[in-house]
């Protein structure tokens, strides 16, 4: 293991009926609260309506923004800073998932910052102050309810960086399983595929006696494959829906990354290819990730072989290590497929001419990945086994 400081002030509040404790909660950071929410579906499924009838016994004054797109946009972000400023608001309450959460970090630090809010997200400016943020979450995914992280995209330059501070971390996250059984099976699928992914991300080090973070990676991967299959047949059932959420949020909120640094560079391709063509993160990642690890499968066939033995049943006996590897992948790959992901970019009709734009895109801090440094041939060898 490495040194390691862990830090994560965000309280969890888990379980049925939990929207109630915003009567608490918001009233203790002040009066003018700002509601940040997606493209619609918190009214048609009730919550709006729900979270405004618990603000208005705070006897809040309530703003809103609405519309925040799925790979939140900076138009917006700096829709809400102007807001926020304009009207000295006091709180920002995000009810959505991970983009919107990301959506409100951005806004909170930058009604805070003196300049425009991409400063930073490129890094330019570092977060200092942020207005304190809590969240409603309605979708199983990201993690973005308990860790600090935030993924903004400038669609005027086709640019989708993640960015982050220690004032972004949510102060407090309501997650009911009830308020994800309206999330269609796509985006379900999609969020499942995002947590393992995170999981993957995180395994793959190159930290040496990290015995019990490989294993608690392994639960996350095989809770998640477990429930998987029977939830996208059964969208409101309550405790796998419970099941996932948990999932994903152990997945990415700093608890298995303890004592490594992750690989991160699935997600960093994933962005480019996002920035450019708009695809859903998950949808990407489900594409590229059995890609990267084909890749990089030399670099240390033992942990891959380790995953296959432990999360895909894969039989060593008689098998070089290279072979159990390779096996695990290919079970990933048809395990996503089982449950609807995509497998080739041509399923969002990408092809190969803007390969070369996305490879750029993520070169653009030059070369990256913790557990194997990726240069552009790297990832344009990804991008086309990808096609
Ligand atoms: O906009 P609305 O109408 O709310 O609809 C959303 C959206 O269309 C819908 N949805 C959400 N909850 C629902 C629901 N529909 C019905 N019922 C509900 N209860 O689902 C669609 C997708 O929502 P979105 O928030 O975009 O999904 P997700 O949570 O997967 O977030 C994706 C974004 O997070 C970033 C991604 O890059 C992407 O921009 N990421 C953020 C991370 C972080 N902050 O730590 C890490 C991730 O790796 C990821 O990069
Ligand atoms: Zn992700």
């Amino acid at each position: 293991m490495n040194e390691f400081t862990f830090y994560n002030p965000t309280k969890l509040i888990f379980g049925k009926g939990q929207v109630e404790q915003l009567k608490e909660l918001v009233p203790q950071y002040g009066k003018k609260v700002l509601v940040v929410y997606g493209g619609g579906s918190i009214k048609r499924n009730g919550l709006y309506d729900q979270v405004m009838s618990v603000l208005k016994e705070t006897e809040s004054e309530v703003f809103e923004l609405s519309g925040v797109e799925p790979n939140p946009r900076l138009s917006t972000v700096r829709r809400g800073v102007e807001i926020s400023k304009e009207n000295n608001i006091d709180f920002i309450l995000a009810v959505g998932g991970g983009s919107v959460i990301d959506c409100t970090k951005a806004i909170a630090a930058g009604a805070k910052y003196d300049g425009d809010a991409w400063d930073l997200v490129t890094k330019k400016a570092f977060a200092k102050e942020a207005l304190p943020f809590g969240t409603v979450l309605t979708l199983a995914a990201t993690g973005s309810e308990m860790n600090a992280g935030s993924v903004i995209t400038n669609w005027e330059t086709n640019e989708k960086y993640g960015w982050g501070s220690p004032v972004t971390f949510p102060q407090f996250s309501i997650l009911d399983p009830e308020n994800t059984f309206t999330v269609p099976k796509d985006h379900t699928i999609y969020g499942m595929v995002d947590m393992m992914s995170h999981v993957f991300e995180q395994y793959f080090n190159n930290a040496t006696n990290t015995p019990l973070q490989d294993r608690m990676c392994e639960s996350v991967l095989t809770t998640v494959i477990e429930t998987a299959p029977k939830l996208i047949n059964d969208l409101e059932n309550y405790e796998l829906r419970e099941t996932i959420l948990y999932s994903g949020t152990i997945a990415l909120n700093g608890m298995l990354q303890m004592g490594y640094n992750g690989d991160w560079a699935s997600h960093n391709i994933e962005h480019a290819v996002s920035a450019v063509y708009d695809i859903p993160h998950a949808g990407g990642l489900a594409i590229l990730f059995p890609n990267w690890m084909k890749h990089n499968l030399k670099v240390n066939p033992s942990r891959f072989a380790q995953l296959s033995e432990r999360v895909f049943n894969v039989d060593p006996s008689g098998k070089s290590e290279e072979e159990v590897a390779l096996e695990g992948i290919e079970k990933l790959r048809e395990f996503w497929t089982s449950i609807g992901a995509p497998s080739r970019l041509a399923d969002y009709d990408i092809d190969e001419s803007q390969l070369d734009l996305m490879a750029d895109k993520a070169m653009v801090n030059g070369e990256f990945g913790n557990f194997n440094k990726l240069n552009k041939d790297d990832v344009l060898a990804i991008l086309r086994a990808s096609l």
